[in-house]
């Protein structure tokens, strides 16, 4: 199947970053989300990204222009009715992508593609709610997602394989690499990087060292961009401890306890980079 028109549900980072991916590929982009200033936030940080690329010489005005033109606003998830595959990018909430989804199957034309980008929640849970589970996908973006390479597939228990080669088709339109995971907790990227964060923070808690000497050690040592804890900062410590949750849920092991001082932050508000402290204080 070819893709043409994709939609977007949710313009925070990860929406806005997918939505800028896939119009500067050339698609004709729906960005939804339930209020108006949060599109404009997110179309403002595209605007921005674009802008920036225009001074680096990475794009003409002209191509910034032609990017911005394809991307269209919506504020109703009626939208889904004309599009070949919708990008759901909402909250990491398993009620709210499921309610989302049951709605989507309801509006969306029988050939569309229903995928989410969860960064933990279980692919054929949100699946189970729709009369297409088959037509169900992870799309896992990093972030920042306009700058990070990866895709994580994820093909829940039911996916078709001619779903999971269109979405692996679209993700080389996007510029990106796309791996084939299947649907377990955390998946491959969050199963891997948390635990190492979550260890990180243990040697914090335990005194092993200072904050910085962890950064660094991991940044200088190990060639990370940047360390396990300014990591943390900038994923969300409520992002991180949900989805170590998630994971000592769902394996069932005692190495994925979250560390104590990760849900003491947590429970302080102290959410990393979006709140101004974490493990380190944000201006
Ligand atoms: N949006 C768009 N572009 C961005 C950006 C953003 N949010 N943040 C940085 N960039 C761009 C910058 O504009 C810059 O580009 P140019 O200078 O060429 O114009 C380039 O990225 C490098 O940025 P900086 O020079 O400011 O800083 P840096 O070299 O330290 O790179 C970084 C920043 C790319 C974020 C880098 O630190 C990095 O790769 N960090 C690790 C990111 C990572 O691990 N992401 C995965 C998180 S986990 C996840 O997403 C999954 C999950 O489910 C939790």
């Amino acid at each position: 199947m070819a893709i043409q028109k994709v939609m977007v549900i949710g313009a925070g980072q990860m929406g806005s970053g997918i939505a800028q991916v896939c119009a500067q590929a050339g698609y004709e982009v729906i960005l939804n989300d339930m209020k108006d200033e949060f599109f404009e936030r997110g179309l403002n940080t595209i605007t921005k990204n674009l802008a920036r690329d225009v001074e680096k010489g990475r794009k003409t005005e002209e191509e910034k222009s032609a990017v911005l033109a394809r991307i269209t606003k919506s504020l109703t998830i009626e939208d889904a009715k004309d599009v070949d595959i919708i990008i759901e990018a909402a909250v990491e909430n398993m009620d709210i992508k499921q309610s989302i989804f049951k709605q989507l199957d309801e509006i969306a034309p029988k050939h569309a593609i229903l995928a989410t980008n969860t960064s933990s929640l279980p692919i054929t849970e949100i699946a189970a709610v729709t009369k297409r589970p088959e037509q169900v996908i992870g799309m896992h973006f990093m972030n920042p997602v306009p700058v990070m390479k990866l895709v994580e597939i994820i093909r829940g228990l039911a996916t078709a394989d001619e779903v999971y080669e269109t979405v692996a088709e679209m993700t080389k339109q996007l510029g990106k690499t796309g791996v084939e995971v299947n649907d377990f907790p955390g998946f491959i990227s969050n199963r891997i990087l948390l635990p190492m964060i979550n260890e990180a923070i243990y040697a914090l808690y335990e005194g092993v060292a200072s904050k910085e000497a962890i950064d660094d050690v991991m940044k200088m040592g190990m060639n990370h961009p940047m360390g396990p804890l300014t990591l943390a900062d900038f994923i969300g410590l409520d992002t991180c401890l949900s989805i170590m949750e998630i994971l000592h849920e769902g394996l069932g092991d005692s190495k994925y306890r979250p560390c104590p001082l990760l849900r003491k932050y947590v429970a302080a508000g102290w959410l990393g980079k979006k709140s101004g402290r974490g493990f380190y204080i944000y201006e």
